[in-house]
């Protein structure tokens, strides 16, 4: 049996609220089991230049209730490239590092499986990401943060929508996909909840503003996801052919940030206790995830080749809550 000894530790790509709840419980949980941590840093760049520091159970002290990620992160353009990815490979070898906990989301976690192509160090990814959008996991860290986090504007919104009498368009992000935008719509109540993955049907988006508008329904909310196009021409159509007065909020990276939700805590130490186990039993190139409750793990290859499911039954429930 080959023995672990050195794991990396790495968050990468956008951050999500959790990402240090991940960090500290790889590091405890690992140390505990004899394994010695190195944290990069800046995400991919920190394998490609070699820079890393020691991590140890008292360099993640304090840090499970703060938002962002302490070893830093960065999109990094060279780990697109092979030779960004050899690099990374060979500072893994140059430093003897048996494992690695790769902390990110959809394209860490591609960026990952292009990794393990080339290196021999075992990866786990713990998925991490306020898009929820990983093919192996029910929930990413970070996301439950982010829904509240946007629906704790939303519902200001409201109330300011509801007392000039205005319907918002309140786009999310989620980059191409409608996770976020759904859970949020159907939490705040919205009355329209658009997404990429559908084809907005405006007849019918323009019918229910009407009538819910004549039913005495002060304001409107639509929540809409950043990547179904321009919002703001949106809103200019829905004034014109609904007659309500419309108006466009942009929530943008607040949702990124914050002081993770408990579930998000939950969720980065049951990930970081997985990962650990993986790395433990050497199997690497793994995947950890929330499944119908359980925690379990996937290959890298498949949840990379797989396009997460979005729960189209929500868009409608949205129209049929908001009667
Ligand atoms: O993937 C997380 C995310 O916040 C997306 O929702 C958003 O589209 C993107 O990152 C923004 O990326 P950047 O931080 O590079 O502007």
């Amino acid at each position: 049996m080959v023995f672990l000894k050195t794991v990396g530790v790495v968050t990468s790509g956008g951050d999500a609220p959790g990402m240090n709840a991940a960090i500290r419980g790889v590091v405890r949980i690992g140390h505990a089991k004899g394994l010695q941590f190195l944290g990069f840093e800046k995400g991919w760049e920190g394998l490609i230049t070699g820079t890393f520091r020691p991590l140890i159970p008292r360099s993640v002290g304090g840090i499970i209730q703060l938002g962002g990620t302490i070893l830093l992160t960065s999109r990094c353009p060279e780990f697109k490239t092979l030779k960004g990815i050899r690099k990374a490979a060979e500072t893994l070898g140059a430093n003897d590092v048996d494992g690695l906990v790769v902390i990110g989301g959809n394209g860490s976690i591609n960026g990952a499986y292009e990794l393990s192509k080339e290196t021999g160090t075992q990866i786990v990814a713990i998925p991490a990401s306020i898009d929820n959008d990983v093919f192996g996991t029910d929930e990413t860290i970070g996301f439950d943060t982010a829904v509240n986090t946007a629906v704790v504007e939303i519902d200001k919104i409201r109330d300011t929508a509801i007392s000039l009498e205005r319907v918002f368009i309140v786009e999310v992000m989620g980059r191409t996909r409608g996770f976020l935008a759904s859970t949020v719509g159907i939490t705040v109540g919205a009355e329209v909840i658009l997404v990429p993955e559908v084809k907005i049907d405006k007849e019918k988006m323009f019918k229910v503003i009407k009538e819910n508008s004549a039913k005495g329904k002060k304001s409107g909310i639509i929540v809409a996801a950043e990547g179904i196009g321009d919002t703001r021409k949106l809103a200019m159509e829905i004034e014109r052919e609904t007659g309500k007065e419309v108006r466009l909020s942009i929530l943008g990276y607040a949702q990124r940030g914050g002081s993770p939700t408990a579930r998000s805590r939950l969720l980065a130490s049951l990930f970081a206790n997985k990962a650990i186990e993986i790395l433990l039993q050497t199997h690497g190139n793994r995947v950890v995830g929330l499944q119908n409750g359980e925690i379990s793990s996937i290959d890298l290859k498949k949840s990379c080749e797989n396009e997460k499911k979005l729960d189209f039954g929500l868009l409608d429930l949205a129209y049929e809550l908001a009667t």
